[in-house]
Order: C-alpha cells, then structure tokens, then sequence
C-alpha cells in the first residue's frame, strides 16, 4: 500500500510522547505529516478533520498502568474507516501494563485497523533533577529506535495489499484492564517569590486547572498531575511538592533505575 501522508494524534503533557511520535514520522520518510495534538483543552471541541488515505500514528503516555482518561475521552471524538494506525505508548520507566493493549482496542473500536504498536521510555512525570527516574529520555538511543520503527512501519505498508488481509496484531496486556488510580485533589504549587505570573503554566495545562491574574491559582480538582506546568514553566517557579507524590518518585528512583529499552511489534 502506498502511504502519501501521515497523521500523528498525540496526547502529551510533558512532551516525551509527542518526540517519539515525530521520531517514528521522521523514519518513514514522508514529507506530507501532519501533527493533530490533543493535549490541550481545545482537543475537547475542537473540528476534527475525517481520514482519507493516510497512515495515523496515535500516542499517549501511561498512567497507572492504563491510558490517562483525558486521552481516552478525547481520542473517542475520532471516526475512522479502515484507516491504518500505529499505536504507541510511552511510560517513565516503570512498567505500561495494559496501556497498549487499551490504545489497541480503543483504536480498533473507532475504526481503525492496527497495523504496528510500540512502547517507548520518557522521562517520568514526577522526576526531578534530584530525584531521577529516566531522565532526558527519550534520547538519542530512543528517537534511533524511533526512526527504525518507522522504517519497518513503512516496509510493512510496502508490502501490504488490502488492509483486510493484515493479521491482526498482538500486543502485551490483559483485559479486564487493571484499575486506574483515582484522581485526587492535590495538584503543583506556585513559588511566589520566582514567579513572574507570565501564564505559561494556564497555556499549557491540559485541563485548564490554573488561573493567572495576580497570583496563579490552581484548580486541584481539574489537576490530572501530569507536570506539564512543573516541566514547562520558564522559571521553575512550579513544584509538585505533594507528600504522597514525592514519596512516589523516591520509590520510583529507588526501584526502577534500571534502563528500559522501547519494544516494537510490527
Ligand atoms: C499520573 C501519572 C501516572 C503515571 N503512571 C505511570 C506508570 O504506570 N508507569 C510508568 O512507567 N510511568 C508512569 N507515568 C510516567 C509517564 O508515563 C511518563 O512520564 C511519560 O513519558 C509522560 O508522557 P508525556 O511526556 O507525553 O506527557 C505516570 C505519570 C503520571 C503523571
């Protein structure tokens, strides 16, 4: 089959999944990629164009195990027709459990017909500088493996004829999912003194959560705790200073330090 264009459908607070995702594109050599992200709250509302004729890479971070509900709920708004995707997850290192599998079948749900799958490392939503877990992942050992996995994406296509012959995938995981963790109300808190109140952290949130007028408010409520305002402020005036959180990243540090590597299944 030929593929003329590329479609990457991404939600990705802290920007790791995005990076993979231009990864994989850069691999496959099309000049005709398009980006559809859905991180922001727009993605809720948003027109959302049909498919046609292109190849759709659909990614998302692990939560717990499981996809975020955001990326969830959002993703839904799609409507494919036998369009074929690659689905991939990234996770900090830990484990993705049955956020793949769940991306599959969501995938498959809305029409699409899952052609290859991946899961890569990112750098962990609560790590920090003092407390690492994957930190500066995906690198340049990461985005090869990318780049790779979109060359073989692309010989596949290569040699595929309809898309009803394609063998259906499989990947790791288990259904019934696994629970998710309940959100809880606890969300960053601004350093005042550092803070410039410059309204970054409202741009970027995913849920709309913060509110910037004198001071930045956040809804803790809204707060999914995906640290795209802890990463993404140019002052590093927002901290995750949450008890239960940072008791998280040490045993995260703590127990998996030990380098994952990305796992392709084309
Ligand atoms: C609420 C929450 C739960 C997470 N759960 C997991 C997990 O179960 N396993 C794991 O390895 N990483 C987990 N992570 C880390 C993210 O999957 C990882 O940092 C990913 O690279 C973030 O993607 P993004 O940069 O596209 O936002 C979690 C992060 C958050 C915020």
């Amino acid at each position: 089959m030929n593929v003329l264009s590329v479609k990457l459908i991404y939600f990705s607070p802290t920007g790791t999944t995005k990076k993979i995702l231009e990864g994989i594109a850069k691999g496959m050599g099309i000049e005709n990629i398009e980006h559809v992200g859905m991180t922001l709250p727009d993605a809720t509302t948003k027109p959302l164009d049909s498919f046609t004729d292109e190849l759709v890479v659909i990614g998302a971070p692990v939560y717990s195990g499981r996809l975020p509900d955001d990326a969830v709920k959002r993703f839904k708004r799609f409507r494919a027709e036998n369009t074929p995707a690659v689905m991939v997850v990234v996770y900090g290192n830990r484990e993705y459990e049955d956020a793949l599998l769940e991306l599959t079948n969501l995938s498959k749900d809305l029409g699409f017909v899952p052609i290859s799958a991946g899961a890569f490392i990112g750098e962990h939503s609560y790590a920090t500088k003092n407390v690492p877990i994957a930190n500066g992942r995906p690198d340049t050992k990461d985005i090869e493996k990318a780049t790779e996995f979109g060359a073989g994406i692309m010989r596949k296509m290569t040699d595929i004829q309809t898309l009803d012959g394609v063998s259906s995938l499989k990947v790791p995981g288990n259904f019934p999912y696994k629970d998710g963790m309940p959100s809880l109300p606890e969300s960053p808190e601004t350093l005042e003194e550092i803070c410039t109140t410059c309204g970054t952290c409202a741009d970027i949130c995913p849920r709309a959560a913060i509110t910037v007028n004198d001071t930045v408010e956040t809804n803790q409520n809204l707060c999914i705790k995906c640290c795209a305002c802890v990463k993404g402020c140019p002052e590093s005036a927002r901290v995750m200073d949450v008890p239960r959180i940072k008791g998280a990243a040490k045993w995260l540090n703590e127990n998996y330090s030990l380098r994952k590597e990305p796992e392709v299944f084309i």
